[in-house]
Formats: structure tokens, C-alpha cells, sequence
């Protein structure tokens, strides 16, 4: 269990993150880990659109509270960002969730969520490209590299500025899955620092 000072419940000069994850979450366990004993910035919200996702035990393990998002309110209503503001959170990183972020949250969070992407942008990205469909286009368009890009958040589909990419070989004899686990190892190994490089340029 997390123990928060006074100033950190305020928000003052403390940032509180919110992961937005629809699987099973390999990725968010690592950043909820990796800020587990932070001073300055916390994972406060666990976003969710799938009741049966992985991420959920990892978020109830880590006593990490979640919000299960519904579509019709996510696209067609405020987005969340009243829930999201309620909650006290400042940054938003989306770390295998699959839905575009609408205009509204976009608008409330601007150059605050960041997103992780399975591969080398600006290719393979754009909608219906995530987990392993990506990886079978990746070997399937005879690729001799893939990797992982991290970026800003803006109105389409894996699109915003670039801040970190990382890439990985692709052998002769690599799979969808085998490819998947390069790219989990460079996710695991680069993504929590490069949020904490971004929380605190905000
Ligand atoms: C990650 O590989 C992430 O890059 C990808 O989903 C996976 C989630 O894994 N995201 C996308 O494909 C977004 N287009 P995890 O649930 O084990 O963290």
C-alpha cells in the first residue's frame, strides 16, 4: 500500500499518473513497479475497457484503483476527463490500449498521454495495427528490423511527435511471437523511463 504526504494528495509539485490498458498489462506492471517508490510521481488510475483484461489483477495486486471505461461514454460522452480531473490525474500513459483517445481528453490532456507503438514509426502504424497484428506485417513486408516508438498523444492514430524510438533485429527464422518478445524486452526496458523524462519536462 502507497502512503501519500499531504502535498502529494494536493497534486503540489507531484504528478499522478493514469495507465490506460486493455491486456494483459506486462507493460503497465513494470511502470506501476518502476514508481512504486517515487516521491514526485505516482500511478494513481488504471484505465480500463475490458473487464477480463490481465492489467486489472496487476492493478488490484499493486492496490492501484481502476476505472473500467464504457464506449458510448468514452466516445460520445466527456471522454472521462471529469472522472480523470476528479482522480487528481495529471499524465496519461497509454500502454496497450487500443482505442483512440477522443478530442475531449485530448483537448483536457494536450502534450500530457503518451503512447507506446509495437514498431518503427511512421510504418505499421494507423488503425486496426496493434499486438501482434503488427508483428505479422512487420515479417510479412520482409522487414530486417522492427523496434518500438514512444509518442505524443494527438488526434490520429499513432501520429503525435516522436520521443523514443529502439530497435531489435529481425532474424530469418523470427515469428509473430518471437518478434513480440524483442519488442516486450525493449518496451520493459526503456518505457518507464522515458515517462518519468516526460512527466518531469511538464
Ligand atoms: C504492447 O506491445 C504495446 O506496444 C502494444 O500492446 C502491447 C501491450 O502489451 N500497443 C499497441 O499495439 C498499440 N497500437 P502489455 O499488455 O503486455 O503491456
Amino acid at each position: 500500500m502507497q502512503t501519500r504526504t499531504n502535498s502529494q494528495e494536493k497534486n503540489i509539485g507531484f504528478t499522478k499518473i493514469a495507465i490506460f490498458a486493455s491486456g494483459a498489462g506486462s507493460n503497465a506492471k513494470k511502470i506501476i513497479e518502476h514508481f512504486g517508490n517515487n516521491n514526485q510521481i505516482s500511478v494513481g488510475l488504471v484505465v480500463c475497457n475490458k473487464p477480463e483484461a490481465g492489467v486489472l489483477d496487476i492493478a488490484a495486486k499493486a492496490h492501484i484503483p481502476v476505472l473500467i471505461v464504457d464506449k458510448e461514454q468514452f466516445f460520445r460522452g466527456n471522454g472521462y476527463v471529469d472522472e480523470l480531473k476528479h482522480s487528481g490525474i495529471d499524465f496519461i500513459v497509454l500502454a496497450g490500449f487500443l482505442w483512440k483517445i477522443p478530442q475531449n481528453l485530448i483537448n483536457a490532456y494536450r502534450n500530457k498521454i503518451i503512447n507506446i507503438h509495437p514498431a518503427l514509426l511512421p510504418k505499421f502504424g494507423g488503425k486496426g495495427m496493434y499486438g501482434s497484428k503488427v508483428h505479422q506485417a512487420v515479417i510479412a513486408a520482409g522487414e530486417k528490423e522492427s523496434g518500438i516508438t514512444i509518442h505524443y498523444v494527438d488526434e490520429h492514430y499513432d501520429n503525435g511527435d516522436i520521443i523514443f524510438q529502439a530497435s531489435c533485429p529481425i532474424l530469418s527464422d523470427d515469428t509473430p511471437d518471437t518478434l513480440a518478445q524483442k519488442i516486450h524486452k525493449l518496451e520493459h526496458e526503456n518505457f518507464s523511463r522515458v515517462i518519468e523524462e516526460c512527466v518531469k519536462k511538464v
